[in-house]
């Protein structure tokens, strides 16, 4: 078991839990229209990355008879406005209370992405990683919710030699603004071709409305829901649509889904650029030299030039090769600014997280050193790989209306100014760039939510750190400005999420989902 921990625990981060998926056999579909959920132990019949991954097979095969863990699936529309018509399963994976304290019901779990897996965190959970507190699971079953197209429900299907063709999202000429628009657009037409009528159909209003589906058939009432992230988006939108039917919901690490492209961009690159300032801190003063091979040395200084050598001539990564690679074989700026984001989001290791801040320092370290492996970007592999849906459903929930290079560039220009170090490039901006060109609706398009519909809704605990690599603490005071009942609580710290830490904050989030206590309005906490 051990070994296959450790390999979890490297494999795992918090933002998107999307390195290892571990689906359930599907099983056949119910009466139709399904109302209620047939648990099962979970199996491993079509787990897809099994090859590629080399999980030892005894570890795997304990998925079948872990303790407390099962699986179910549940038919649901793939299009709200036509209930009768075509149907898809919506996967999840349970992790039952301990029985060792009273039952309270069910909590509902998604870790964020888009594209991360509820359900994958319940079986991490039942083979022993500590994804979710023990108060938390003394008291509930945690259902790890997978949203429409990723994890055990029907997956997003796309073509990873198109994913891994598209063009740079830094042109600066008008021909390289046509490859990229040209080069988003034929991968998407890919993946709707391989996916089908959900491809029209991931967006997060139809997510919220599964949700809905799902609270009916568990049956026990109103829907506890625990979102991190992107999970936070999914339940600002339930608890806007059914306000009435929401029970304790707590948002971790909050998304603001109301921003235009350039506020929702400038909120972000602020973020990024600031924890990275942190990083360069706990680097200089903090670290020991383990964890930190630069200290009484000018990091912000060596960051910038290793970021300049790799715009000039990207730089190796000879750790990626492969047939296929799992990586690019070389990273340029461009990869390195967008894969030290997410290296941000957990300081400390935890169980859930890959290495932490250290890792972040070595794979600097590593690069300055000529080989920028743990900087390169990820390749997609399979046709239901888990990068697929942060993007598709990215294009589904967030404009994208630059028509020009000189659009992008105007962008790039005041994030550029605001964040020097890292120059906007962010997961905003990978967004409105990357959809340019996408050959699917922007079927949820930022808006506030809806103040009538928020009035009605009961206490909201929100939860978000001062250095959030990726969620703003802008954005928090934005949504809690869209929801009258919501108090937020803030963590003053670094990373993105607090739940998992398992400090002082998961305390008070468990006060709330267990006690239904909430803390008072403005408290800060260190851990
Ligand atoms: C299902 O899982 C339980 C443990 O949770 C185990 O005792 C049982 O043998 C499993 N059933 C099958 C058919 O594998
Ligand atoms: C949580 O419970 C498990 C098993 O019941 C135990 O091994 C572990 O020490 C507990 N964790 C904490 C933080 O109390
Ligand atoms: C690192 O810390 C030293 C001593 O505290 C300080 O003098 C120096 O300016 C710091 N360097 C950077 C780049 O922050
Ligand atoms: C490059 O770095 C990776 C990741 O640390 C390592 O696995 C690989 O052996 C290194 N390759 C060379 C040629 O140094
Ligand atoms: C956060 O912590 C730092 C030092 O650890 C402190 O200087 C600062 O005042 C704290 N901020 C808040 C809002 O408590």
């Amino acid at each position: 078991m051990q070994a296959y921990i450790s390999f979890l625990r490297s494999r795992l981060s918090v933002l998107m839990l999307a390195w290892l998926l571990l689906p359930c056999a599907l099983s056949a579909p119910a009466s139709n229209p399904q109302t209620s959920l047939h648990w099962k132990n979970c199996t491993v019949e079509n787990f897809p990355f099994i090859a590629t991954l080399q999980v030892p097979e005894e570890y795997i095969s304990l998925l079948g008879s872990a303790p407390r863990l099962d699986c179910a699936d549940l038919e649901v529309p793939v299009d709200w406005d036509h209930p009768d018509g075509k149907k898809f399963k919506l996967g999840m994976a349970r992790y039952r209370a301990s029985g060792t304290s009273k039952r309270l019901g069910t909590l509902v779990y998604n870790p964020g992405g888009p594209g991360g897996s509820g359900a994958e965190t319940a079986m991490g959970q039942a083979l022993g990683i500590a994804l979710y507190s023990n108060k938390t699971t003394d008291h509930y079953d945690v259902i790890g919710f997978d949203p429409r197209g990723v994890g055990l429900s029907t997956p997003l299907k796309c073509d990873p030699k198109l994913y891994n063709a598209r063009a740079s999202t830094l042109p600066t000429m008008k021909a390289e603004f046509e490859k990229l628009v040209n080069s988003n657009k034929a991968w998407g037409e890919g993946c709707k071709k391989l996916t089908g009528d959900l491809f029209d159909h991931l967006d997060t209003i139809s997510v919220a409305r599964d949700l809905e589906a799902l609270r009916a058939a568990i049956g026990e009432g109103p829907l506890n829901w625990l979102g991190l992230s992107y999970g936070t988006q999914i339940g600002q939108l339930y608890a806007q649509f059914y306000p009435n039917l929401v029970g304790r919901m707590v948002l971790d690490g909050n998304v603001d889904h109301s921003l235009s492209e350039t506020s929702a961009l400038l909120a972000e690159v602020t973020t990024y650029e600031n924890t990275l300032h942190q990083f360069f801190n706990w680097c200089n003063t903090t670290a020991t030299v383990e964890e930190c091979p630069f200290h009484n040395k000018n990091l912000p200084r060596l960051f910038k030039n290793l970021i300049a050598k790799a715009k000039k001539n990207p730089i190796p990564a000879p750790g990626c090769k492969g047939d296929p690679g799992h990586c690019k074989s070389q990273a340029s700026d461009e990869d390195i600014l967008y894969n030290v984001q997410p290296m941000l989001v957990v300081q400390d290791p935890v169980p859930s997280s890959q290495s932490g801040w250290a890792g972040l320092a070595q794979a600097l370290n590593e690069a300055m050193n000529g080989n920028a492996t743990l900087l390169s970007s990820p390749l997609a592999s399979d046709e239901t790989d888990p990068l697929f849906p942060y993007i598709a459903v990215g294009c589904a929930d967030w404009t994208h209306s630059a028509k020009s290079v000189s659009d992008i560039q105007y962008k790039r220009q005041m994030a550029i100014n605001i964040a020097p170090f890292t120059q906007g490039i962010s997961q905003s901006y990978l967004t409105q760039v990357a959809c340019l060109g996408w050959p699917a609706e922007v079927a949820d398009p930022p808006q506030l939510l809806d103040p009538k519909q928020m009035a009605k809704a009961p206490p909201v605990l929100m939860v978000n750190s001062l250095h959030d690599p990726e969620t703003s603490y802008v954005w928090a005071e934005g949504l809690r400005n869209q929801i009258p009942s919501a108090v937020l609580l803030t963590r003053n710290g670094s990373g993105h999420t607090s739940y998992p830490l398992g400090g002082a904050t998961t305390a008070v989030i468990d006060a709330f989902l267990v006690d239904g206590v909430l803390p008072p309005q403005n408290v800060v906490l260190d851990s």
